[in-house]
Formats: structure tokens, sequence, C-alpha cells
């Protein structure tokens, strides 16, 4: 069995979740390697919907394990309450879920702090999820951070504590202390028994050719040394974060998927060059349930832009692409595809760095015909009506790669390899 990355291609809510579902029916591992509980991956299974934040969507396969990798920041009181959640409905995490020890963690103090700094930036803020992501890797990087296996070691992690809000220029008073260690104590004690050394257990994996699949948080557009910056997330989301995040070097997989909707969608601030504001827009928004899964926030609203798309598919390396929603689009006269960018005389073929000239580009677009049929029922390529597989083999074309799989409707089935 191979080892596969599934990662979003854009600015992130791809359905990479419904994909990485679709492919995962005989997979030992789904592994979650950057990111945080910023993340919100929907799946639709027999009507009934769940959402998931940090756990890995594998979980919904009864023989599927679940790993966070050591590149994820995890807010142990919303995981907590996730897994909860999740056992509700009925999921078993007996023996199926393993949060690497080296994963940092996402205190209430970063949630503060990502309000504060979202208050106090003067060049606009970004919109982030609010969910103290940005400042937990912070932290990390300035050696500062607490990990999960901190919470092991209670006086050690006082220390850290404390030592943690100094640098933020906080003091801790000793009923603070008393708060925060408990909770943690509290949160330990439901997690510890998911603690494990996830590194070792992948290696053994892939010797034993066992099925392992990478499942991408946020997308390359979001990267944060790749993306539209400083309009990013704070973790790197690009394939090779998979060395950092998991211990598993990108050298190793098999297979590199990107996914990409039909169209485009963002939800925060930043450059956006295909954004649409019209009844198109509202249409899609619509039709495409685009709101956030995270934050409930309507999701800004997009044409395919293949300038970002063969950008990011050239940085994954991708093999091949997962083109999904595309049933959003039935109804729609003329279907636009961004194929170049215009900035003064120049005409670019990839997005320039700075955020000021990505928001001035000007979209160069091609124009095919759209479709009037539902598709939702279509699960092979020869069942798509004809111009919805020349929308495909445009995409195709134009970033130079197989499209694999396409997906017409929310549900498990309404997916077909290409
Ligand atoms: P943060 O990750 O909460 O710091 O937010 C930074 C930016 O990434 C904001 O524009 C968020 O809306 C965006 N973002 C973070 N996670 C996701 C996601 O899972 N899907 C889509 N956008 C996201
Ligand atoms: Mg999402």
């Amino acid at each position: 069995m191979p080892a596969i990355a599934v990662l979003g291609c854009m600015w992130g809510d791809e359905a990479k979740a419904k994909i990485v579902d679709y492919l995962g029916t005989d997979t030992e591992f789904v592994v979650r390697f950057q990111g945080g509980s910023n993340a919100g991956h929907t799946i639709v299974v027999e009507g009934k919907k769940y959402v998931f934040h940090a756990v890995p969507s594998g979980i919904l396969y009864p023989g599927t394990k679940c790993v966070i990798g050591a590149g994820v920041v995890i807010d142990p009181i919303s995981l907590v309450s996730e897994i909860q959640e999740l056992e509700n409905s009925g999921i078993d995490f007996n023996q199926r879920l393993f949060i690497d020890e080296r994963a940092g963690v996402v205190l209430p103090l970063h949630r503060e702090l990502d309000t504060i700094s979202e208050g106090m930036l003067k060049s606009g803020k970004i919109g982030t999820t609010g969910r103290g992501i940005g400042p937990a890797y912070a932290d990390m990087t300035a050696r500062a951070g607490i990990r999960i296996i901190d919470l092991a070691h209670p006086s050690y992690l006082k220390r850290r504590l404390r030592e943690l809000y100094q640098y933020h220029g906080r003091s801790l008073d000793n009923a603070g202390m008393k708060e925060v260690s408990q909770t943690l104590a509290m949160c330990w004690e439901r997690l510890k028994g998911y603690v494990a050394p996830t590194f070792g257990m992948l290696q053994e994996a892939h010797k034993r050719d066992a099925g392992i699949l990478f499942e991408g948080a946020q997308g390359t557009m979001l990267d944060r040394s790749w993306g539209t910056y400083p309009y990013v997330t704070s973790s790197n989301t690009l394939v090779d974060a998979i060395g950092t995040g998991a211990g598993f070097s990108a050298r190793k997989l098999d297979e590199v998927l990107g996914v990409y909707k039909a169209y485009c969608t963002r939800v925060g601030e930043g450059p956006f060059p295909t954004e649409i504001h019209d009844e198109l827009a509202q249409k899609i928004r619509i039709q495409g349930n685009e709101f956030g899964a995270t934050t409930g926030r309507p999701r800004r609203i997009g044409h395919f832009d293949a300038v970002l798309a063969s950008y990011t598919a050239t940085l994954n390396c991708l093999d091949g692409i997962a083109v999904t929603l595309l049933d959003v689009l039935s109804g729609i006269e003329e279907l636009k595809i961004c194929v170049g960018y215009k900035l003064g005389k120049r005409v670019l073929s990839e997005p320039p760095a700075h955020p000021l000239d990505l928001q001035k580009v000007q979209p160069v677009y091609t124009v095919l015909s759209g479709w009037e049929e539902d598709i939702t029922q279509a699960r092979s390529m020869a069942a798509l009506p004809a111009n919805a597989r020349i929308y495909l083999e445009a995409i195709q074309d134009l970033l130079e790669l197989p499209v694999k799989i396409v997906s017409v409707g929310k549900q498990r089935h309404q997916t077909f390899n290409a």
C-alpha cells in the first residue's frame, strides 16, 4: 500500500477531507502534520454530518488509525471536546488516535493574543480563525512554547508556563497558575492514553508497506512562506511539511494528490485576484454552502485561477489532482478560468510576491460554455455533460496534470475516479 499525501492547493476548504475519506477505505493510517483547530473538515456519511478540527477525518473508518503529528499545535481543551462529540456520535477512539509527544500546545493565552494582534495590526487584520494558532506557532519558534509531553511533567510545566507568561510581558499569579495548570491537568487525564511516539509507528508501518495517508490542513496559498503573506496561516502547508510535521520524509511518498475546487474560495482577508461579488458569487455561495466550518463566516468566491493553481501544483510536485464541487457550477452560462495576470504592461504567469501587487493584478480569462444539467448523479467522466468534461480538460491542460478524482456532491458516494 502506498504513502499518499492529499493537499489543499488554494486557500483551504477544497473538500480535502472528502477525498481523504474516499481514498481512506483500506488505509491503515491517516496523519495530520500541520495546523491545528483552525482547520474545519466537514464530511457527510449517510446523511449524517461530522465536523473535524484536529482529529484526522480517517477516524470515520473503524479500521483506520489516526495520527496527530509533531508539527500540529493542539488546543487540549478543544481536542477533548471534539473527541467527546465524536464519541457521542458513536465513533470509537480506543487504540485509534495517536498524538505525538512533540506536538505544540495552544493555550487560552494564545487565543487571547490572537484577538489582540488582530486588533493591533495597522496594515489590516488577517481575519484569522481566532483559535490562537499564530501565537502558538510563534511561541514554538521562539522556543517558549509548551509541548504535549510537558503535560506529563507538572512541575516542569509550571516553570515553562511562568516563563512563557514572562516572555509575553505578563505575570501569572498563584490563582492564574492554579487555573491554567488544573485545566491542563484535566485535559492530560483525558488525552494521555492517546499520546504516543508516532515517529516509530509510521516508519514501522511504512516498512510493512501499510497504507498511510497524509491529510493536509488549510491550503498552499495559506502556506506561511509561499502563500499570500501576510494573509496566511502560521504553518507550512506544502508537501514538504510532512517531513517536518510527521517525521516522514516527503521523499518517501508514492503519490501527491492536490485538491482544487472547481472554482475558488477564500475566508479571511488578503488578495484574491479572481474574486467576484455579483449574483454569480451569491449563487455559488448558496449552492456550494460556502460558509466556514470553523467560524461560520461566508466564504469569498471567485473564478478558477489557473495561475495560482499551476504555481501550487509545482510547489507541491503534484502527481495528479482532484476537482471537487463541480456540481456547484451547474446552471451557469459561462465559466471563466484565469490563465494569466496583467500587472501594468506585463503579463505574469506566476503570482507576484508583494500583496499590493497581487491585489492590483488584472486576471486574463479564458471563457468556456457551462452546462445546465444536474450532475450529482454522475459516477464517471462519460456521464458528465460534454461542457463539464471540456471544463475539466481545460484545467488539466493548464496544470499539465491528470484529473484523477472528481467530486459532484457532499455525500461519500458522489465521487468517482476520472
Ligand atoms: P489562522 O490560521 O487562524 O491564523 O488564520 C489565518 C488565515 O488562514 C485566515 O485567513 C483564515 O481564514 C485562514 N484559515 C485558517 N484555517 C483555515 C481553514 O481550515 N480553511 C480555510 N481558511 C483557513
Ligand atoms: Mg475547512
